[in-house]
């Protein structure tokens, strides 16, 4: 709240709820039941970063029924919720951080829901880490034959920043990335200038409110080049 505010030097609206105790992702759903409103929803966790295109999320949005997830190959699949797909490439199961995998496929932390989420969330039993899990809301939709799970392709980085050491990989990861291009990534007043949300005068506002740092030399930059 401190670093956004309620969003309008950006051109967003933002809005925020506060949940009081870590119990569980799928507890948003009936924090925020008002704010959705009958709608569909999409949810996106804070710590997970995409980097590319992100054309799958929005076609995700477009074509979703019931639920829409993600699939997403790793390395360390004990850390996620996983999903295993038949030969047609079908998912037929999803578990919690299982001990033993069934696939190295993780669920990325961006869901696609109808309404029907609210009433299945409130139903939900928190597991044996007392959160209310995003996983067995998404094995709801499974069982109902309601849930589309949907590859990501090798061109797009999905980061976590869950753990201090994924922090650092991700952190490594922009670092080069940006220094190879001079270019930031993410840098949400050039994002907000460049897609139109703000103008020129808001942006330069803005820098000015900056202390003399690199960041506020990027964006003179940006300014400059524009
Ligand atoms: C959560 C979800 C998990 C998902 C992961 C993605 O894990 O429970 O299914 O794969 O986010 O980042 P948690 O952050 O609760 O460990």
């Amino acid at each position: 709240m401190q670093l956004f505010g309620n969003g309008s030097h950006i051109g967003l609206t933002i809005q925020y709820a506060l949940q009081e105790a870590p119990r569980g992702i799928a507890e948003s759903f009936i924090i925020g039941e008002k704010f959705i409103n009958g709608d569909d929803v999409a949810l996106v966790l804070g710590d997970n970063i995409f980097h590319g295109s992100l054309k799958f999320f929005y076609e995700g949005i477009k074509k979703n029924k019931g639920a829409t997830i993600f699939g997403y190959q790793v390395n360390d699949p004990q850390r996620y919720g996983i999903v295993e797909f038949d030969k047609e490439g079908t998912a037929i199961s999803i578990e919690e951080k299982p001990e033993f995998p069934k696939s190295n496929f993780a669920v990325p932390g961006v869901y696609i829901y109808n309404n029907e989420v609210v009433e299945i969330s409130k139903n939900l039993k928190p597991s044996a880490r007392g959160e209310l899990e995003i996983t067995d809301v998404n094995r709801e939709y499974l069982e109902k034959g309601n849930l589309k799970v949907e590859k990501i392709g090798r061109g797009i980085a999905w980061l976590d920043t869950g753990t201090p050491e994924a922090l650092l990989q991700a952190s490594n990861f922009f670092g080069v990335i940006e220094q190879r291009q001079g270019l930031k990534v993410g840098c949400i007043e050039e994002i907000a200038f460049r897609m139109g949300f703000i103008n020129r005068s808001s942006l330069e506002q803005l820098v000015n409110s900056f202390p003399k740092c690199s960041y506020r030399e990027y964006l003179e930059r940006v300014l400059q080049e524009s």
